[in-house]
């Protein structure tokens, strides 16, 4: 969590640290920062609140002309949010500013050394034991004092610091935490993530764990841990800064389920070509896939949902055994996996806290990873022995839609490339479950088309509700964990998602006359059997809203309320069930005035376990 920004060059720091926040935002929010140098002086603003808060207070100052500038967006982990608790923190003597993403674990220890030491500590923050330790380790040499800094440090960290000896340079480092380096005509800029920078740089760096960079506006240098300095090639920075652009919508997330089509048909346009499915950077020999003894997906929040549907799906298609874990779970306890097992990481930004620990502790193992990630260059898309990259380009809501739809895709080709593998599934099945995949950008857009309206007008039957249940059985499950997420994380209602049949052990109890109960029924295999625990919570006057397929319409046409999607295969038909989910939270959300871009005490990378 949390995000950091710096510039330095020829123009004006502050407009590209602002802006660069503002692309930052969905790391953290709870406050903002920034820090220039001006002469010898480092001058520092920060706020409690969003950006916009930040932005007024420096409007109404003076106009920086500073050249050099370092900010930060912050999701609090050490310390409430609070103006003396967000970044940049300053040292005892204003000597270093310190922007910190991550967290600093030994910071007790390294804090009671240094008021020993006589300094004053004005935040709660793990972050100002760094700014205070560089003070006391300062040699007179950024890099060097850096990296003596850092050798006490234990955690995860990435750091931009200003020092008011060198006001034209930023000195950074990282450890676990993101950080990229891009340069171009306007300057040198480094950032959590090159989102924050697109349209301003041409080239990015993406410096190694340890290491140590030095900003000058027209040069990058960087030394590794024996401080000798390292020539790194950069790649080319694609991203423009049109893909920051809400295009019209009130809201990301609308602009992103929107997008969704595209997103999936460029997805398949990597993995499927002339008809056949074959990965950029994953490849099995029919031996390998034999040798599999089971597969392991890992994941959290929405990707964890894109588990359960893959556990339902590779079983069916493989017969392999699938399990699915929360990565935050999978990392504290000792899964029996072994080199005979397959590894799936699911992450959109692949930076998350937990599934990075759950991919060393598989690697550990001697299993084999294959990373399914959204952010190419990230730390999981990098660490995998295979990956795959769905191409939905940048995410910004919080709550994800594009991304999930892609890693559904996905597990949909994997399940049928392992299957053709094994030989269960004949050419002709091969080619009509591929045919399949490729429909599923109509079979997305249809959807929208079809239940846009019908969920923005039902939406209104939840706005003044406390509670809500998802219920469904196989994939139908899946999307009702999914559903149930989507609309508690961004409306704030309660939301609990259970196997129908599951209901009557527990949960049962609390439906009463008129609870809300979304049942998915699109899963055909269980379709009569989700029927019956809805008939069960229909005994109890729950009031049931209803998602199934076209097929089914009549049957549940007798229901309170349903959403009917396309007839779609019993393959693909969880990619076209999730979306009126999606646009039922969204227009909840929006009735109810929620933030639903930044829905309040979240992030979009969650980088702190
Ligand atoms: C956060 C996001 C979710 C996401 C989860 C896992 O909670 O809000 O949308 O599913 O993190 O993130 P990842 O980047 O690993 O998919």
């Amino acid at each position: 969590m949390c995000g950091i920004i710096g510039y330095t060059g020829n123009n004006k720091a502050v407009p590209y640290l602002l802006e660069g926040l503002g692309r930052l935002e969905y790391r953290g929010y709870d406050s903002t920062g920034i820090a220039t140098t001006q002469g010898n002086s480092i001058n520092i603003t920060k706020a409690k609140g969003r950006l916009s808060v930040l932005k007024s207070i420096i409007a109404s100052k003076k106009q920086s002309t500073s050249t050099v500038g370092i900010g930060h967006t912050r999701w609090a982990t050490h310390g409430e949010p609070s103006t003396v608790n967000s970044h940049p923190h300053l040292s005892r003597n204003g000597l270093f500013a310190v922007v910190h993403n991550g967290i600093i674990e030994n910071y007790k220890e390294l804090k009671s050394d240094l008021q020993k030491d006589g300094y004053v500590f004005r935040s709660d923050t793990d972050t100002e034991v760094i700014a205070h330790l560089l003070e006391r380790n300062y040699d007179g040499d950024l890099v060097s004092t850096v990296s003596k800094t850092a050798k006490m440090l234990t955690g995860a960290y990435a750091l931009c610091i200003l020092c008011r000896d060198f006001p034209e340079k930023i000195v950074c480092t990282r450890l676990g935490s993101p950080l990229v380096v891009c340069t171009g005509d306007e300057g040198t800029f480094v950032s959590s993530d090159t989102l924050a920078i697109s349209g301003h740089a041409d080239k990015v760096f993406r410096p190694k764990a340890g290491e140590i960079i030095l900003l000058a506006k027209d040069k990058v240098s960087f030394f590794n841990k024996a401080l000798k300095e390292i020539f790194i090639t950069p790649e080319k920075l694609t991203l423009k800064s049109t893909d920051t652009d809400k295009e019209g919508y009130e809201h990301y997330m609308l602009k992103e389920i929107m997008e969704q089509p595209e997103a999936v048909r460029s997805t398949l346009s990597h993995i499927i070509k002339n008809g056949r499915i074959s990965f950029d950077s994953f490849s099995l020999t029919k031996q390998e896939a034999e040798a599999i003894r089971g597969i392991y997906i890992v994941a959290c929040g929405s990707a964890y949902h894109v588990g359960v549907s893959g556990k339902y799906i590779i079983e069916k298609l493989t017969g392999i055994p699938t399990h699915t874990d929360i990565a935050s779970e999978f990392r504290y306890r000792n899964p029996p996996v072994s080199k005979n097992d397959l590894c799936i990481i699911i992450s959109q930004s692949g930076e998350t806290a937990d599934s990075i620990a759950a991919m060393k502790k598989v690697k550990e193992k001697g299993a084999k990873v294959l990373s399914l990630v959204n952010v190419e260059g990230s730390t999981i898309s990098l660490s995998g022995d295979y990956v795959i990259h769905t191409k939905a380009g940048p995410e910004i809501a919080v709550a994800t839609t594009k991304a999930y739809s892609c890693q559904l895709a996905v597990i949909y080709c994997l399940g049928v490339y392992f299957s053709s593998l094994l030989g269960i599934l004949s050419e002709k099945e091969q080619s009509r479950l591929i045919e399949e995949i490729l429909s599923l950008p109509e079979t997305i857009e249809a959807t929208i088309v079809a239940t846009r309206s019908k969920a923005e007008s039902l939406s209104e039957l939840f706005t003044e509700k406390e509670h809500a249940y998802f219920i469904g059985r196989g994939t139908d499950y899946a999307a009702a964990m999914e559903g149930s997420l989507k609309l508690k994380e961004i409306s704030y209602i309660h939301s609990e998602a259970y196997g129908a049949g599951e209901l009557k052990h527990g949960t049962i109890s609390l439906i009463e006359p008129g609870t809300m109960v979304v049942a998915l029924m699109s899963d055909e295999n269980v379709f009569t059997k989700t029927y019956s625990n809805v008939r069960e919570v229909k005994a109890r006057s729950a009031r049931v809203l209803a998602v199934s397929t076209k097929k089914h319409e009549h049957e549940i046409s007798s229901l309170d309320h349903c959403i009917i999607i396309p007839d779609c295969s019993s393959l693909t038909v969880p990619s076209a069930e999730i979306i009126p989910l999606q646009l039922l939270s969204y227009f909840t959300a929006l009735k109810r005035s929620c933030d639903i871009d930044k829905p309040r005490n979240l992030a979009k990378s969650v980088t702190v376990e």
